[in-house]
């Protein structure tokens, strides 16, 4: 097949509903998923996101079509390299109650590809259970050439801070640049190629249930991230019989198996689960109008729900570029202790609520009931500005926000990137002055 120039991959629209592709014409089968013989040959594979048996509602499988079962290959075995990737449950360290943040982590001098440039630095429950998010930072400078990745422990969502990414998957090829995030389903194959040479970037690993729009209550039907704007590749595939390293993340562990073949040889598929990609510059960003912010769950670009409503396993929560026009308010975020824990990430610019110290690439973790808000600076400067209109221009930070603690990896807490005056950033606030009585 032919590859596509960066940027001119082709796409399908919409977030869950029933897609349907096919790289050689005549190769889908058409009103039945299985027939006795598929055409050209192909091999008829169903890949289950849920149970069988999950309500319609939930429900997400997709059927691939293919040049060889994704059966055939030998035993993995413990992949040979050690690796910064950590796993829940997350017991390397005694968890703690102090607010960290970490600078810049950098790009790596020695050859180093996604699979190899992971570094975990947080996470919470337990993949064997299928609860938490592990919290992950990617930093590249090679291609994955032949190897291919797969998560067998959770759907990924990756968001892109530094350099574009081709991103080779089963179902098709998808671009993927800063200010874009990707949705990768567990289990599905993927490659990560950086466009231009280098690439940064975060990824929340989800053990929980799959990632999907958050409802809008009284908002309405329209608002915040929109199903039409997510786009899903359509069916290209590799005919190459030459060999291809199939790197597993099982369990907490990485194996490794060898292909004779590609694993990107899916010819046609269709179905609700498939990888898709998502523009955050079209986020339909909502806020007061009047006074007081309200709380950041009305920036929630998607959410992975637990049993229990309204409190997720993950929130994916951006910060994006917005008018800010409340009066009489304190308009950067308040000070805040929360049930809920917030990893945040920054992908560019300046994030409102601190002056300094926390960078692109860079990220802080608040965790559950730790005090929290803006530095001393932009405190002052908040009480102080004259409150016109003003729009936020330069800005894209993101949280990943979770009902359970995120406990830090031993890397995490032990790397030059933590910045052990941040707790500094809080001092000094001037007491407020009561009278007496
Ligand atoms: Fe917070």
């Amino acid at each position: 097949m032919i590859v596509p120039p960066r940027d001119q991959c082709s796409y399908l629209t919409g977030l869950l509903n029933h897609l349907s592709s096919e790289a050689v014409p005549g190769s889908l089968p058409v009103g039945r998923n299985n027939p006795q013989r598929v055409p050209f040959g192909l091999y008829a594979e169903q890949l289950s996101g849920t149970a069988f048996t999950a309500p319609r509602a939930e429900n997400r499988r997709s059927w691939l079509y293919r040049l060889r079962p994704t059966a055939s290959h030998a035993r993995f075995k413990p992949y040979p390299r050690a690796t910064l990737m950590r796993s829940g449950p997350f017991e390397e360290v005694p968890p703690s109650p102090n607010r960290m943040r970490w600078n810049p982590l950098p790009i790596p001098v020695e050859p180093t590809d996604f699979v190899d440039g992971i570094t975990t630095y947080c996470g919470n429950g337990d993949a064997g259970t299928g609860s938490g998010i592990g919290v992950h930072l990617y930093a590249l400078n090679r291609p994955m050439h032949d190897r291919a990745f797969q998560n067998a422990d959770g759907e990924l969502l990756l968001v892109p801070q530094q350099g574009s990414l081709r991103l080779t998957t089963e179902f098709g090829l998808m671009d993927v640049s800063p200010l874009q995030i990707a949705l990768i389903p567990r289990g599905v194959r993927f490659r990560v190629d950086p466009a231009d040479g280098t690439a940064r970037g975060y990824f929340c690993e989800n053990y929980g249930a799959p990632f999907r729009l958050p409802d809008l209550g009284p908002i309405g039907s329209n608002g915040l991230a929109s199903a039409r704007d997510f786009e899903t590749p359509v069916a290209w595939f590799v005919d190459r019989d030459t060999g291809c390293e199939v790197i597993q993340k099982f369990q907490g562990g990485l194996w490794s198996t060898q292909l004779d073949h590609s694993p990107f040889d899916v010819v046609a598929w269709h179905g609700n689960l498939a990888p898709c990609r998502y523009d955050l510059r079209r986020f339909n960003t909502i806020n007061t109008v009047s006074f007081d912010h309200p709380d950041p769950s009305i920036f929630t670009v998607l959410t992975s729900p637990s049993d229990t409503p309204g409190t997720a396993n993950c929130d994916f929560v951006i910060f994006p570029p917005r008018w800010m026009v409340a009066e009489d308010t304190f308009r950067p975020p308040w000070f805040h202790r929360n049930v809920m824990s917030e990893f945040m990430g920054l992908i560019s610019g300046v994030y409102d609520a601190k002056a300094g110290g926390f960078a692109p690439g860079g990220a802080s973790l608040h965790n559950q009931m730790s005090g929290h808000g803006p530095d001393r600076a932009s405190y002052e400067a908040a009480v102080a500005v004259d409150l016109k209109p003003h729009k936020i221009e330069d800005t894209m930070a993101f949280m990943f926000e979770s009902r359970h603690v995120l406990r830090s990896t031993r890397w995490a807490g032990d790397t030059p990137l933590l910045q052990h005056d941040y707790d500094d950033c809080w001092n000094d606030f001037i007491k407020a002055q009561v009278p007496s009585l």
